[in-house]
């Protein structure tokens, strides 16, 4: 029966999840994890009607879009009182023992994402709501569901039917440096730290850009009507045994100088982290004892969060240089006196923009407060007015490019400013071919950054285009070059007319198009003059794809210089084409389809790639050539009227796979009741 087999299944899958992420202790390797993820996904799609959205195969997300819902807290989301000081903190736990004689406290970290709060019922993950105003937050359910950590369904016993629980979703810091490291590919904003990064994350429209994102999550609290847990630290044992991921670093602690000690090791230790914390967080262990001490209007007075202070340095602004982009993006980059700060010598620090600097009002020679941005990116946060020179003036933000003296611009809604000169400014031109060439791109070997500008200054390269007519015997005779590099470069270009084309339209360099952005489209349209073809509002039905970097898309392809460096890549032989898709059918043979509205089960992308698997094709637009419109929510009802209007025949989304598997589609299941 394959309806026991797909709870098994999905048993197996969650149980391994647990293991391989929670516990850090995976039982089987990847490809029988693998191997057991695809019989689940090939069953599933078999059986529509056994469809489950806490299913294993619904980590990876799907590009649905929907407006979160609000949703009302069962029991409000307070917040903590917080301090800095060490002596406040002491008050604090005189004021307890005063109030409750010798106490128990649970030392736990405090960390720095974005809080969350899971509800579960009979053992399933019912919803995931943000903190929101404390009172209602945000439904993000199926973006938490995309977590690894987060348990689907809960293992062993003793879960009541019905609790929430709490805790903070976090990006680790090496899913943040890979986003940022991508998005500053791509000219992207970068995220501030990974605490916005999570935000950012959790509140994405597409749930499959959350699955990639890497994030975790660590729950610190449960709430629920009647808890069978008479202190703090027995709900966290017994939470951890069904499956949720709980800090290993709490401690109960029963003294002050056993707090401090938990404090004062967290303050150094926390560096060695995977994950952002800011602080320590101290709760009363006993139940009973919390409801005695109670609570303000807006927090518990039983607990308080000693915030750790973030490093700082104080040092002087040598000067600012301005850097350009390839994009021709504008930072400006401050010069310091070389500081210690967080184990590292700080000796440039990032002003990101002339906005940026009039706020802080920054002059040539001050003294400037320095800080690690989220402890990585150091940024300069401050300004010490009593040591300003008395003859100090503002800094004057430069109009032209430093680079190439072309006046600046400004674009809508973007706090860069720009050089517009993009094919005559050395460092976007050299900076678009080191873009090109890059692991991620078209991984070019041999080719560095100073080869790259050693060519470009002798007249053999003028764009990304040229490095497919360089020939062995111009290179070799080069500085530090010599005939085997030469050759070995050669090779390294002509095997890079292999690379895949989703890695191609990366590495052109347009605005806001980065990996992932890159494959999407790639995957959406198979082929660069279908990417060129596309209309703004067509670019825009690609994942992740939005008004903005529909525009740059478009922008990128009126230029004509970009046009004749595309038509050069084309005669050199580089692939602008997706591979073709493996059959794995021919049931949809010679059926044209039109994918429009919202679904349930698959996003859009997954049903195109369903139609193609199965031989048929997929069209943009409705035409009398138009076999079948699969309609989800929200269909535009421009589209509903000329379908009708061509005799189209609209179906659903269930009636759809039924075409596929051959089986009769399952009768509308009614919709998950809500709560409040
Ligand atoms: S307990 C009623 N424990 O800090 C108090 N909070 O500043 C519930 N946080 O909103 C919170 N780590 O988002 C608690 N170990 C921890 C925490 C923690 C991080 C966050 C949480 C809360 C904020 C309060």
């Amino acid at each position: 029966m394959d309806r026991v087999r797909i709870e098994e299944l999905r048993r197996q899958l969650e149980y391994h999840n647990r293991r391989y992420y929670v516990d850090n202790a995976p039982e089987i390797p990847d490809y029988e994890f693998d191997a057991l993820m695809r019989e689940l996904q090939e069953l599933e799609r078999r059986h529509p009607e056994h469809a489950d959205p806490n299913s294993p195969t619904q980590r990876v997300g799907s590009d649905l879009t929907a407006e979160f819902e609000t949703v009302r807290h069962r029991y409000p989301m307070l917040s903590l009182g917080n301090t800095y000081s060490l002596e406040e903190l002491h008050e604090f736990l005189e004021r307890i023992e005063r109030e409750a004689g010798e106490t128990e406290y649970v030392c736990e970290l405090k960390f720095d994402g974005t809080a969350i709060s899971l509800t579960y019922e009979n053992g399933e993950l019912l919803r995931a709501v943000t903190r929101g105003d404390g009172v209602a937050g945000d439904d993000v359910t199926a973006n938490v569901r995309t977590i690894r950590t987060v348990p689907l369904r809960l293992q062993g016993t003793g879960w009541p039917s019905y609790f929430e629980i709490r805790g903070e979703v976090l990006m680790p810091y090496a899913s943040f440096d890979k986003i940022n490291a991508e998005r500053e590919a791509a000219g992207e904003t970068l995220f501030a730290n990974p605490r916005n990064a999570a935000a950012g994350t959790l509140k994405q429209q597409s749930s499959a850009v959350v699955a990639r994102r890497g994030l975790d999550c660590t729950l610190y609290q449960l709430s629920g009507d009647d808890l069978p847990f008479a202190t703090h630290w027995a709900s966290l044992q017994k939470a951890r045994e069904w499956g949720f991921k709980i800090s290993e670093h709490a401690r109960i602690c029963r003294t002050t100088a056993e707090v401090d000690a938990f404090i004062a090791h967290w303050d150094e230790a926390r560096r060695e982290l995977p994950v952002p914390t800011d602080g320590v967080v101290i709760k009363v262990n006993d139940f009973a004892e919390r409801r005695r001490i109670g609570f303000t209007s807006k927090a518990p007075k039983w607990a308080v969060a000693y915030k750790f202070k973030a490093e700082q340095a104080l040092t002087r602004l040598l000067s600012v240089d301005f850097q350009v982009g390839r994009t021709g993006a504008i930072t400006p980059v401050a010069n310091l006196d070389p500081v210690q700060l967080a184990g590292t010598t700080v000796r440039r620090a990032t002003l990101h923009n002339a906005e940026q600097m009039a706020l802080l009002d920054i002059r040539p020679g001050d003294m400037v407060y320095v800080e690690k941005g989220g402890e990585i990116i150091p940024k300069i946060t401050g300004v010490e007015l009593a040591e300003r020179p008395a003859d100090s003036r503002p800094f004057e933000y430069i109009t032209t490019c430093p680079e190439c003296g072309t006046p600046l611009v400004r674009y809508e809604g973007e706090a860069k400013h720009y050089c517009p000169n993009q094919s005559g400014c050395r460092p976007q031109i050299i900076g678009r071919i080191i873009h090109f060439i890059r692991r991620k791109a078209m991984d070019i070997e041999g080719l560095g950054e100073e080869t790259v500008e050693l060519l470009y200054e002798n007249g053999l390269l003028h764009d990304l285009s040229d490095l497919y007519d360089l020939k062995a015997p111009q290179l070799a005779p080069l500085p530090r070059l010599g005939e085997k590099s030469a050759e070995n470069i050669v090779r390294s270009i002509a095997a890079s007319r292999e690379v895949p084309f989703h890695r191609v339209l990366f590495g052109l360099g347009i605005r806001f198009v980065g990996e992932t952005t890159a494959k999407y489209l790639a995957e959406h349209f198979r082929s660069l003059d279908a990417v060129m073809a596309a209309t703004r509002e067509e670019l825009e039905e690609a994942d992740e794809v939005g008004a903005k970097i529909a525009e740059a898309i478009a922008d990128y392809f009126d230029d004509a210089e970009n046009l004749r460096i595309i038509g050069r890549l084309r005669e050199a032989g580089v692939r602008l084409e997706a591979e073709e898709r493996q059959r794995a059918s021919e049931t949809l043979a010679g059926k044209a389809f039109v994918i429009s509205g919202k679904f349930r089960t698959h996003s859009r992308d997954e049903l195109k790639e369903l139609i193609e698997l199965h031989g048929g094709r997929n069209l943009a637009a409705v035409s009398a050539n138009v076999d079948y419109i699969v309609a989800g929510e929200n269909m535009g009802p421009a589209k509903l009227k000329k379908a009708e209007k061509l005799g189209v025949k609209i179906i659903s989304e269930e009636e759809f796979m039924a075409l596929i598997t051959g089986e009769t589609p399952p009768k509308e299941e009614p919709k998950q009741g809500k709560l409040f």
